[in-house]
């Protein structure tokens, strides 16, 4: 009989990656299908997130709510995996004895064995620790849902920004051999995959091995990735300013499957506070790569990462930050409250911001942003706009949906247009969560890359 496995994700898109890969991974090894419905399952896993206080907090209570299915049926398979997993380690056991797994973020690869050693010992097993490349060895090749997938092409971070676990949680950073993601691109677009999305805590730091020697940088990755055949789209995140060379610069004069849309996180807009999150750039250092990307993209939309009440955060430094979201005009972005991680550098500076004035202040810096974003959203109406046809409108079936370069999304009627096609369409309505649209021809973007490839655009070798 078929195994059920549900798996419960929380953070990050890494994290959602993981998971997708978990559950290729089991499908492999023990044929265990994926569920949505817990209650059914006879292995449930939790992938964790521990960025923040509340999301670690998350962790304990949903195990709370498990603990008395396993005590109905004890061969009902629990395991914990993630940043929590990597930083608290056995002691999870210790907090709820029920669980039988803990793996971390670098060994989920070895979950089966795990599993087997489960079945065979009856005892509990703890792998967090951090093999390196053996992970993308171990797993099985992707499936591909739909026409958009992620690929992972670095993991870690080695920055250390005071605030931040995930250097720690998930280790240094490390890069998989180039060969290894151009064949995972090719492999996905022969699915039928037409948008790849990069993933990692800093892709743009990106130097992976070449068969053959010497190493690949981001700029150079971008451009291979372009070349593969049906891959008509390309994302990446995250970024970090520190790391965005001249060479990234470039790759959007000349890449033009690279979307017109970036996240570069920014944390905040004042260089007292950046200085003392460590995040090694000022903020003209950030403008200035701003400006010279929207020399080569002028249509270029931006949105970013901030974190609001640092320790020691004034008036002064919020308003810097406000000052800059509407310098830059970003777009939808994720704002969050300072949280204090333990083991970071920054958990032991002094904080004398009350708690009420630092939500009054998100408050007042996710409202701007919100303005912005629906600004931007108004402003695209009666625009005609490339969208990825991705399935049907979660509102009404008999439409479809998509998303724009700058990652909204576009309900329409079909009108001949197909799930995992590119159309054009024509922006009709702003509503608050997504546009309204109406077909106006098929595929724009492979013409486009034609257009450009016969001007003599360089295509790498
Ligand atoms: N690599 C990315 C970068 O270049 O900044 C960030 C990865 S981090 C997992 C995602 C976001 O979580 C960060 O950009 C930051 O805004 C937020 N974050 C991380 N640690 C935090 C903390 N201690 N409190 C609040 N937000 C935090
Ligand atoms: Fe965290 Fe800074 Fe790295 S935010 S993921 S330590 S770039």
């Amino acid at each position: 009989m078929t195994r059920k496995l549900f798996i419960k994700t929380f953070g990050c898109q890494m994290n959602e990656y993981d998971s997708s890969r978990i559950a290729d991974l089991m499908a492999s090894s023990h044929h265990m299908e994926l569920t949505d419905q817990p209650e059914q399952a006879d292995m449930l896993l939790l992938n964790t997130c521990s960025v923040r206080e509340k999301a670690q907090e998350k962790v304990f209570s949903q195990l709370g709510r498990w603990r008395a299915w396993k005590q109905d049926r004890p061969e009902l398979v629990i395991g914990v995996g993630g940043c929590v997993a990597s930083q608290e380690g056995d002691h999870i056991l210790r907090r709820a004895p029920y669980v039988d797994l803990v793996f971390g973020p670098q060994t989920y690869h070895r979950l089966p064995a795990m599993l087997e050693a489960l079945e065979r010992e009856h005892s509990p097993h703890v792998d967090i620790s951090f093999p390196e490349i053996e992970k993308f060895d171990a797993l099985v090749p992707p499936r591909s849902e739909g026409p958009r997938a992620f690929v992972s092409v670095m993991e870690g971070c080695s920055k250390y920004c005071t605030f931040c676990v995930v250097p720690y949680t998930r280790g240094e950073e490390f890069s998989r051999p180039f060969d290894e993601v151009i064949t995972e691109i090719v492999e996905l677009a022969e699915q039928g995959v037409r948008e790849v999305t990069l993933l990692g805590q800093n892709v743009n730091a990106y130097a992976g091995a070449r068969h053959g020697g010497g190493t690949v940088g981001f700029a150079e990755l971008l451009a291979y990735a372009a070349a593969v055949e049906g891959i008509e789209r390309l994302r990446y995140t995250t970024s970090h300013p520190v790391d965005f060379s001249d060479a990234l610069i470039e790759t959007y004069r000349h890449v033009p499957q690279l979307v017109s849309h970036l996240h570069l996180p920014v944390q905040s807009g004042s260089d007292r506070i950046l200085n003392a999150m460590k995040r090694r750039y000022q903020i003209v250092d950030y403008e200035r790569i701003v400006s010279r990307l929207r020399e080569v993209r002028p249509d270029l939309s931006l949105s970013s990462d901030f974190i609001v009440g640092f320790p020691g955060e004034t008036e002064a430094d919020f308003n810097a930050t406000l000052a800059l979201i509407e310098r830059i005009g970003f777009d939808h972005s994720f704002s969050f409250l300072y949280s204090a991680r333990p083991g970071t550098p920054a958990a032991a500076l002094a904080d004398n911001v009350p708690l009420a004035k630092k939500r009054e202040r998100l408050a007042r810096l996710q409202s701007l942003i919100e303005d912005q974003a629906t600004m931007i959203s108004t402003e695209m109406v009666g625009t005609s706009q490339c969208i990825l046809v991705d399935g049907l409108s979660r509102k009404n079936a008999a439409h479809l949906s998509g998303r724009t370069e700058n990652n909204r999304v576009v309900n329409f009627t079909a009108d001949g247009a197909q799930i995992g096609e590119f159309v054009d369409v024509r922006i009709t309505e702003a509503l608050p969560n997504s546009l309204r649209a109406e077909v106006i021809g098929a595929n724009s973007t492979t013409s486009a890359i034609m257009e450009f490839a016969s001007l003599g655009a360089p295509t790498p070798d």
